[in-house]
């Protein structure tokens, strides 16, 4: 029990004075009146959900940048709306533990990290001057759901994969010259943070699931897979499509039967999807729904 413990408060250490060292607060570090730059893009291209379709085809150059704009506000809307239900899931646990601990401290930062966020993520929507790309009832109702009745493995696992693939769309385009410079700052902020934040949960997996319960094993493996296949099919609404004249459903539909972006949904979760695997999250009847997500 202490070597355990001392190595939790070891990584909760390491992580509270990286946050310390690293870390932004957007309002301040995001030049929110820099004009938008002529010619880029919201997200590289060749993640747009259309890309390679006809519907892409038949698009102006103008037109597809645009689109990548409203598609990259809604892909961080939906990152807001987990992150509200992170910090309530946070601090629900949180609630539950002694306060003196680095871990609980951290999940305390952790909290502070997911806020600022939020309200970076709520200023690019309204900088770059999209609607509000709120997820549809259904997944509203059940994020609520997940929120309420989430904890231990289930918990972090849901976690690990919003911001596992999140990660790795955020990477590559704020690595990426031809996007705007509003979402790659946006992005470099939120990459950095949240590589303390998937420490925190890989690990605290790797503690728990050892202990965990046929039972629990199972609610885990549930919840995750539900949470990845709603998270994955809603990454980014269909009302984008009207902003350049597509059917809302028309557009849907073609971005999930396109297999440029289900290959894109694979290939965000290459990383996670071993190790979930390995924790035994991943398996089992509900993988179904890792496949039909195309997360697997
Ligand atoms: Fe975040
Ligand atoms: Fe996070």
């Amino acid at each position: 029990m202490g070597a355990k413990v001392s190595e939790r408060e070891a990584t909760a250490g390491r992580l509270l004075r990286s946050s310390l060292e690293h870390s932004y607060e957007p309002t301040i570090d995001i030049d929110w009146e820099a004009p938008l730059v002529h010619g880029l893009w919201g997200l590289p291209q060749h993640r747009s959900t259309l890309y390679g379709t006809d519907l892409w085809e038949q698009l102006t150059e103008d037109q597809r940048r645009t689109l990548t704009i409203h598609e990259v506000c809604s892909v961080a809307r939906i990152g807001l709306w987990f992150e509200m239900i992170l910090m309530q899931m946070l601090l629900r646990y949180a609630y539950d533990r002694d306060p003196r601990s680095g871990h609980v401290q951290y999940a305390l930062t952790e909290i502070a990290d997911e806020c600022r966020h939020s309200i970076m993520f709520a200023k690019m929507g309204e900088r770059y001057g999209v609607p509000d790309y709120a997820p549809r009832p259904l997944v509203h109702h059940l994020g609520r759901f997940f929120k309420t009745v989430a904890s231990g493995p289930a918990m972090f696992a849901g976690t690990l994969f919003v911001e596992e693939i999140l990660d790795q769309f955020q990477r590559e385009a704020m690595r990426d010259e031809t996007v705007q410079p509003l979402t790659r700052m946006v992005n470099k902020i939120h990459v950095t943070e949240e590589a303390r934040h998937v420490r925190y949960a890989r690990e605290e997996l790797l503690r728990i699931m050892p202990k965990a319960g046929k039972a629990e094993r199972g609610v885990a493996q549930y919840l995750s897979a539900r949470t990845a296949y709603l998270v994955a099919r809603n990454l980014v609404h269909q009302d984008v499509y009207a902003s350049v004249g597509i059917d809302p459903q028309v557009g849907r539909r073609a971005a999930l039967d396109n297999p440029h972006w289900q290959e894109s949904l694979r290939w965000s979760a290459r990383k996670l999807v071993p190790f979930l695997r390995e924790q035994g999250i991943i398996g089992g009847p509900t993988e179904i729904l890792w496949k039909k997500a195309h997360l697997v």
